[in-house]
């Protein structure tokens, strides 16, 4: 038996967690991997209600799925965080939520999943007919649905996976011999890609991508990738005596900058986003003694980024600022390229600023706990970067994809910083997105209302004959794979969109559209009305 200590051990805290479906075996043989190791095991289901006084059914009950979600990942987080190696067993939808399946693949934990076909699950569940989940289903099409949906996440977080069937034919002690063959599968990914002894925690999480804003004496750095929150004090401007940390107060993301510093929280959602905020945040700052010598220090979305960026941009007539962005949507867009600014009760961004940070941090770990739709809403306008020059976007690791719409994101900004013309690609999909949230009868969130603007311009193009049929396909597949709507809302009305497509602020000569071509993504003026209808019906569902 391998020393259990380097199983679970080497380097500091380094957890294992079992993930698999229900009915697969986490936490019988997760208590007897625990044994094997010498560490304790927790159930997370269990755990859960241990310290939240509410089952799993509770949670669905009362907060629905999304809120047991939130909980199960700040759950999944705070155990990752423990001091002392622990077996977790996982619950079964864990790698539902993005968050948590970036969470898992981290590095703070060997994953190891528990795979069994969905037929022999199913014939096993059929044997334990009292099972709760299964409440009257039937066991072999629920198993083949929750494996088709589940099997490719839990491969994509896996260390290791191993096969249970057959340990089960072999006769005696199945679960025993389950563990033991996790036990040997850890003690291998040890040997060959363990952490070192003397890697700090912080480090063990790496790798951080630095990436660069090339603006001449403004260039700053980008840092991206789990944990790189730690490095706050690294890209502080030199000197700073104080930071202004400016935060919401449901943002479960502590920094430390390592010097005197004080939080200032702000309301959430775009009617925060406004004068009355900045007001408020300048006039704290200056009760504070904040000066032009000191820094701000945004952790937030693009709330938090866009509203603290601006008071920064005014405050003394501009302090330094550097963004902690802690939603997806942040690292790929908001908080990168200097723009600032806040809404008036006339329209949405329409005072603000260009105001360059000092650094922007985007730490992939922060995301777990986001709102599987916040997440969404990120990947809406993650989607775009597919198509203005990153490829195979939905094939990559989330770092390096962050990273490479943020690389993307800093080339369109270094050629032109004030979006005098190329920066407009940036707006890809958006013509129609705003038409659709301008509406406002949908339930979309911008970054959905994105995805379906980015197929629109697709067929829009294929109409105009700038692209062909593959490449809609391309569109509608990229899209799809980040599970965002591909097709306009029922009920749209055509006339409506067309008369609120004149009013996009790019409709300065005709109605503007930016569009995929022979030469790439480019502002395109469109008046064919009979062509902006039928490539509406294109996107109808
Ligand atoms: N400046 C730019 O270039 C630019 C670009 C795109 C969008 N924006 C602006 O960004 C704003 C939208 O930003 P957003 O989508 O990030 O929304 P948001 O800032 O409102 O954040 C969404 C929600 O997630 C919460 N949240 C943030 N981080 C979290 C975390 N790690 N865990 C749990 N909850 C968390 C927030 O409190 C909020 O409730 C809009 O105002 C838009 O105009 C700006």
């Amino acid at each position: 038996m391998p020393d259990p200590t380097r199983v679970a051990g080497a380097g500091g805290p380094r957890h294992v967690v079992l993930v698999g479906l229900m009915g697969s075996g986490k936490t019988t043989v997760g208590k007897k991997v625990a044994k094997l190791t010498g560490h304790r095991f927790v159930d997370a289901d269990v755990e859960l209600e241990a310290r939240t006084g509410r089952s799993v059914a509770d949670w669905f009950a009362t907060e629905g799925e999304a809120g047991f979600r939130r909980a199960e990942a700040e759950l999944l987080a705070s155990l990752l965080d423990e001091p002392e190696p622990l077996v977790i067993g996982a619950g079964g939808g864990v790698v539902i939520a993005p968050g948590n399946r970036a969470l898992l693949a981290g590095g703070r934990a060997l994953v190891v999943y528990l795979h069994g076909e969905p037929a022999f699950l199913a014939s096993r569940a059929q044997a334990k007919p009292h099972r709760p989940l299964l409440a009257g289903a039937d066991p072999h099409e629920l198993f083949a649905r929750l494996h088709a949906e589940r099997d490719p996440w839990y491969r994509e977080v896996a260390d290791a996976v191993v096969e249970i069937r057959p340990h089960h034919e072999a006769g005696e002690k199945p679960k025993w011999r389950i563990a033991e063959t996790v036990v040997d599968a850890l003690a291998g990914l040890d040997r060959v890609g363990g952490p070192a002894d003397d890697v700090t925690p912080e480090q063990r999480s790496a790798p951080v991508i630095e990436l660069d804003v090339p603006l001449g004496d403004r260039t700053y750095p980008v840092l991206v990738g789990p944990g790189a929150r730690h490095r706050l004090l690294e890209v502080l401007p030199v000197g700073v005596r104080r930071v202004a940390i400016v935060t919401q107060a449901s943002i479960p993301v502590t920094v430390d900058p390592g010097v005197d510093h004080r939080v200032f929280t702000i309301g959430e959602g775009e009617d925060h986003k406004d004068l009355g905020t900045v007001e408020d945040l300048c006039r704290d700052w200056a009760q504070w003694g904040l000066t032009r010598g000191d820094c701000v220090v945004a952790v937030g979305g693009g709330v938090v980024t866009d509203t603290a960026g601006f008071a920064a941009a005014v405050y003394h007539r501009g302090v330094p600022v550097v963004h902690v962005a802690t939603t997806l949507l942040g690292q790929v867009d908001a908080a990168i390229g200097g723009k600032t600014g806040v809404n008036l009760p006339e329209g949405k961004n329409l005072v603000g600023a260009f105001w360059q940070p000092a650094a922007v941090i985007c730490d992939t770990e922060v995301l777990v706990t986001l709102a599987p739709r916040e997440y969404r809403n990120g990947q809406g306008e993650m989607a775009k970067y597919a198509f203005l020059g990153v490829e195979r976007l939905p094939d990559l690791p989330l770092e390096e994809a962050v990273a490479a719409c943020v690389r993307l994101k800093a080339e369109v900004v270094a050629a032109d910083e004030r979006e005098g013309g190329r920066r407009a690609v940036l707006n890809y999909g958006h013509t129609l997105a705003h038409a659709l949230e301008i509406a406002g009868r949908y339930d979309l969130r911008h970054g959905e209302a994105v995805a379906i603007g980015i197929v629109y311009a697709a067929e829009l193009a294929r109409l105009l004959g700038r692209i062909d049929g593959a490449r809609v396909a391309e569109h509608r597949r990229v899209v799809a794979a980040y599970d965002l709507p591909v097709a306009v809302p029922e009920g749209i009305d055509a006339d409506e969109v067309l008369t609120l497509f004149g009013r996009d602020k790019k409709a300065v000569r005709g109605i503007t559209f930016v569009l995929d071509g022979p030469d790439g993504v480019e502002p395109v003026a469109v008046d064919d009305e009979r062509v902006l209808r039928e490539a509406l019906d294109r996107v109808r569902a």
